[in-house]
């Protein structure tokens, strides 16, 4: 996008996990002034939960657009509606509008929005003056807080990954870092257990899921959890990370 062509702004911000007032002074700022907000939900029909946590904040002038990412299609699908939202957001900002868009946790971790920043700025070191990009609380650095259990300290290493890498690649994460952060379990669990079993790791991590949420959950005793064939773990939700912390054992 042309840097001087348009006095329009892009402002994607993070939202943090879940609770409301885990967002930041300047993103509730950004969100009471704009035009229009993009907020992006997993499934068809449903309610954006990244649009829930903000709507106190917003102006009941605001514009309010729903994109439904798709989370299971192919990839030329997936692509397909990257594209769109790329342009649509475009189009806003080249027609002078305060355009916000919303991610959960923080917009640079595991998050579609890269998929549109790729299509909307050309890789430089500073972002362009017509966006802007609001850090927001990782799920887990609030997890670490809920459960005062620390992520690293001093020469140790943390390693973020998401379970949908290989098993080699996860076992690998576990053995040569001190502090691991498993993100998207989804029907991996019970590898993810196997693993941490294996590795004689199971006393040194919790699972919180919904975390900050009405509806948050937290496991220290991962290998006392029930499985079903199905689903890995009964019911356990999309929001559900594991942290391992090798120096800091967990009482039971
Ligand atoms: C697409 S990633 C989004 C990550 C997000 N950008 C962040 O900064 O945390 C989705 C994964 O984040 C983690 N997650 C997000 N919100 C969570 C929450 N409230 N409690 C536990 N895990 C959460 C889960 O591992 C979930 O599978």
């Amino acid at each position: 996008m042309n840097e001087t062509a348009t006095a329009g702004k892009l402002y994607v911000m993070g939202v943090g996990p879940g609770a409301s007032d885990l967002i930041t002074v300047r993103a509730a700022r950004i969100l009471s002034e704009l035009d229009v907000i993009y907020t992006p939900t997993g499934k068809k029909g449903a309610r954006s939960l990244a649009h829930a946590i903000i709507e106190e904040y917003l102006s009941p002038n605001t514009q309010v657009c729903t994109y439904h990412f798709l989370m299971k299609a192919d990839i030329a699908a997936k692509q397909a509606v990257w594209d769109e939202v790329a342009q649509a957001l475009k189009e806003e900002v080249a027609n002078g509008r305060k355009v916000g868009f919303i991610t959960l946790g923080d917009p640079m971790l595991f998050s579609t929005w890269v998929f549109l920043l790729q299509r909307l700025v050309s890789q430089q070191m500073t972002s362009p003056s017509w966006l802007e990009i609001v850090p927001g609380i990782t799920s887990f650095s609030a997890i670490a807080a809920a459960s005062a259990m620390p992520l690293a300290m001093e020469d140790q290493t943390l390693a973020v990954i998401a379970c949908t890498a290989s098993e080699t690649v996860l076992e690998q994460a576990l053995l040569n870092h001190d502090c691991i952060v498993l993100m998207k379990i989804y029907s991996r669990f019970p590898l993810i257990r196997d693993l941490l079993q294996r590795h004689n790791l199971l006393e040194h991590a919790l699972m919180m899921a919904d975390a900050t949420l009405p509806t948050e959950q937290g496991w220290h005793n991962l290998a006392a959890l029930p499985l079903s064939e199905k689903e890995g773990m009964q019911g356990l939700s999309y929001f559900s990370t594991i942290l391992v912390n090798k120096n800091w054992p967990l009482s039971r």
